[in-house]
């Protein structure tokens, strides 16, 4: 292999390009890692393990509604013209109340599924792609053999039967594929529905609700002439592989950067649609808006600059609103907006934005792909018509929402010891404590009492791995929801953390929390599940490539 800087993965860059690259990255370039990169990224896992599992449904289960979830290829109108290939996830109502499935009009996306806390439901999950895949249902305390782990992947032409009851509180949960090394590109391809929870507590609020309670999902895509997605490691891959070839085309450019920084478009959509327009009444609506791309972190902001208040999290309803000038939203994250529109005139537009803010992204100076928009730029992601006056006034907003027990870090098993997670890269792949995934591997120290107090830190900074520190990380874990304790921001980062620190909401309860550069974490949970979940990164192409581990809570 070749080691030095001369390399000819180079050729085809323009000058400028190169120029930027290599001041940029003088210790990569002379120690010839890009290189090493290229043939890390051959390392998709051939090892989709498939287990024997039943998919008879239990006689003892009476199932309060029930589902059919089927992962189809499928072609949907995006841009004007050619229709895009889709994979996406195709729902039915087998049993229980209508409302409790709703499909996202001309749209890759969905369904919706409607379920409340204590519901019994059961879904039978068909693959009919050419690949393995399976159902993650994103934020949910579940038993482990109902979370989707890639250790339960199904080939194509098999079925998978989900039963379990909801133990969440009410709010915005999502799902998607997780089949190991394969997550980011279903995902990309259009794989994603959203799972709403609602409960008493919720019911009791009298929030905005039917046509005024809006699930908006946020991804970013990258088309080709023709209008079909572009995802940069499957076309390496598609073009002959990348293991140990040096990029010899300028795919493999793309990928090696898609990898390392995760794969970003140029396009915004909502729900699956390019330059979405909502027309609204002037009155209050819930806007759940969930952040399903791959990489790309949103600084949610209103074009007048009024500011946000947001009721529910990724965990669910907040103790009381919160405002916000701005709120950062990370890959697999939400949040649920109370915006009252009655403040607009009728005939009126408003545009949800993404701001500016700076990122640390080596990678976007050296993108190559002069195409996707950068992480950190600002855009447009929807324009909101104010088109009627109301038909029906809405109830105020509540100053106080749920109650929220907080959980007190003198009473963690591990109060003088947390289980630390460092993120970095090393030999150019992205890991947690300097492992990678294995399909069933658990190491010592990621071992976990059932019902156990933990605090866990994860830390982002330089001095363990080459290139420690440049990058964002939503660090997700599964079958729990956690609380923030506390954030250490090393002064060295300041400034760009500056520029996110304002729209951090920590309050509440969590299943992924963003972890900036030069920043240490902590989070506080109790492990009700016992079994082997996952927790990793979720720029979806940091997890594929191995920035992910199982854990193990012991009963
Ligand atoms: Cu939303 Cu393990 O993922
Ligand atoms: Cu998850
Ligand atoms: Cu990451």
């Amino acid at each position: 292999m070749k080691s030095n800087a001369e390399s000819p993965i180079f050729l085809g860059l323009d000058r400028r390009t190169f120029l930027r690259l290599s001041g940029l990255s003088t210790s990569l370039l002379a120690t010839g890692t890009l290189v090493s990169l290229l043939t890390a990224c051959g390392a998709v896992p051939q090892n989709q393990a498939v287990i024997e599992t039943t998919v008879e449904a239990t006689a003892n289960f009476a199932a309060d509604v029930e589902f059919r979830l089927r992962a189809v290829e499928d072609s949907v109108a995006i841009l004007p013209g050619k229709a895009t290939e889709a994979w996406r996830f195709e729902g039915e109502l087998v049993s229980g109340d209508k409302q409790s499935l709703a499909t996202v009009p001309d749209s890759y996306l969905g369904p919706i599924l409607r379920v409340q806390q204590g519901q019994k439901v059961r879904i039978r999950f068909e693959n009919e792609l050419a690949e393995a895949s399976i159902v993650h249902w994103h934020g949910f305390v579940i038993a482990d053999n109902m979370d989707g782990h890639p250790r339960h992947a199904i080939a194509g032409g098999e079925e998978y039967l989900y039963e379990f009851t909801v133990k969440n509180r009410a709010g915005t949960y999502w799902f998607h594929p997780h089949a190991h090394g394969r997550t980011g590109p279903q995902v990309y391809r259009g794989m994603a529905g959203l799972l709403l929870v609602s409960d008493p507590e919720e019911a009791a609020l009298d929030l905005p609700s039917g046509a005024y309670d809006m699930p908006l999902v946020l991804q970013d895509r990258l088309f080709d002439d023709e209008n079909q997605f572009r995802y940069f490691v499957d076309e390496a891959q598609e073009s002959g592989g990348m293991s140990g070839m040096a990029g010899h085309n300028m795919g493999n450019m793309d990928a090696m950067m898609a990898q390392m920084m995760g794969q970003r478009g140029d396009r915004i959509l909502v729900n699956g649609q390019i330059d979405a327009a909502l027309a609204v009444e002037a009155r209050a609506y819930r806007l759940r808006l969930v952040n399903g791309s791959n990489s790309r972190i949103y600084k949610l902001a209103w074009s007048d600059n009024s500011p946000l208040t947001a009721i529910a999290i990724g965990g669910g309803l907040l103790a009381a609103p919160m405002t916000k000038p701005y709120i950062i939203l990370a890959p697999g994250e939400r949040i649920d907006l109370w915006t009252d529109f009655s403040a607009y005139e009728v005939g009126s537009e408003l545009r949800l934005q993404s701001l500016e803010f700076a990122s640390m992204e080596m990678g976007d100076m050296m993108m190559d792909n002069d195409e996707i928009l950068p992480s950190g730029a600002p855009f447009d992601i929807m324009t909101i018509r104010i088109e009627a006056t109301a038909t029906e006034e809405a109830a105020p907003l509540p100053q106080r929402l749920a109650e929220i027990e907080q959980l007190d870090p003198r009473e963690a098993v591990n109060t003088d010891a947390p289980y630390q997670v460092e993120l970095y890269m090393d030999e150019m792949v992205w890991k947690l404590n300097g492992r990678t995934f294995e399909l069933e591997e658990v190491a010592s120290d990621e071992r976990f009492q059932l019902n156990g107090l933990y605090i866990w830190e994860f830390v982002n900074l330089p001095g363990r791995g080459m290139m420690a520190d440049f990058m964002a990380h939503p660090m997700h874990i599964h079958g729990v929801q956690f609380q923030v304790l506390s954030r250490q921001i090393d002064p060295q980062y300041e400034e760009p953390w500056q520029t996110l620190a304002g729209g951090i909401i920590d309050e509440g309860w969590h299943d992924t929390v963003l972890v900036a550069p030069g920043e240490r974490v902590q989070v506080i949970m109790r492990f009700t599940e016992p079994g082997l979940f996952l927790y990793h990164c979720h720029i979806l192409e940091h997890e594929d490539g191995g920035m992910m581990r199982n854990f193990v809570v012991e009963a």
